[in-house]
């Protein structure tokens, strides 16, 4: 069932609008990654910018058939800088969503009793705090210089689940089976 109150459906569609402005910012920050040289930093963005989608798309269908316009309180930002910069940028707007926004969006789904909305904000929630890390390790490699090692990065569709290498069976996120990942190799 969509949601049914006026709250949470405020904080559904801010997490929304911070979702797909992240998608297209990473889409961007990615193909500058690619002409700095960084090859897996660009396949790093474009994986985490499907996982964004996947968030920004549960989102949306939380919202059913409600209209309306979205203030946006992602911490986004903006800045077309140099990737090691651009990538501050991304760490900076994860930790936002892990330790300020999904948190209290979270908070609020509970105490409304919409389950539809705290099953969409966990799921982004849980994969956020890996993009922050995966980010920050890109950050540690492009700082000396080099591209980042990064094996095949699989991306659950459902709940936006980041991993890299060999994909578990099922998501450890979410429960779907891993022939529904998409794969960034
Ligand atoms: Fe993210
Ligand atoms: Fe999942």
């Amino acid at each position: 069932m969509a949601v049914q109150n006026d709250m949470t459906a405020d904080f559904l569609r801010s997490a929304y609008g911070g979702e797909s402005m992240a998608h297209m910012r990473y889409l961007i920050w990615g193909e500058m990654a690619g002409k700095e040289g960084f090859a897996n930093v660009k396949r790093l963005f474009e994986a985490i910018a499907y996982s964004e989608w996947a968030h920004a798309n549960n989102h949306f269908r939380e919202l059913g058939e409600r209209k309306g316009g979205a203030d946006v309180s992602a911490g986004a930002v903006f800045g077309a800088g140099k990737t090691v910069d651009n990538l501050q940028g991304a760490i900076d707007g994860e930790l936002h969503e892990v330790n300020q926004m999904y948190p209290v969006f979270l908070e609020a789904a509970r105490f409304q009793n919409e389950k539809g909305a705290e099953r969409a904000f966990s799921y982004a929630l849980e994969a956020e705090k890996i993009h922050a890390k995966l980010f920050k390790e890109a950050q540690d490699q492009v700082r000396q210089g080099r591209d980042m090692d990064l094996g095949a990065v699989h991306i659950c569709p459902v709940c936006g689940y980041t991993g890299v290498g060999e994909a578990p069976d099922v998501c450890p996120i979410c429960s779907a089976n891993k022939d529904k990942f998409r794969i960034f190799a």
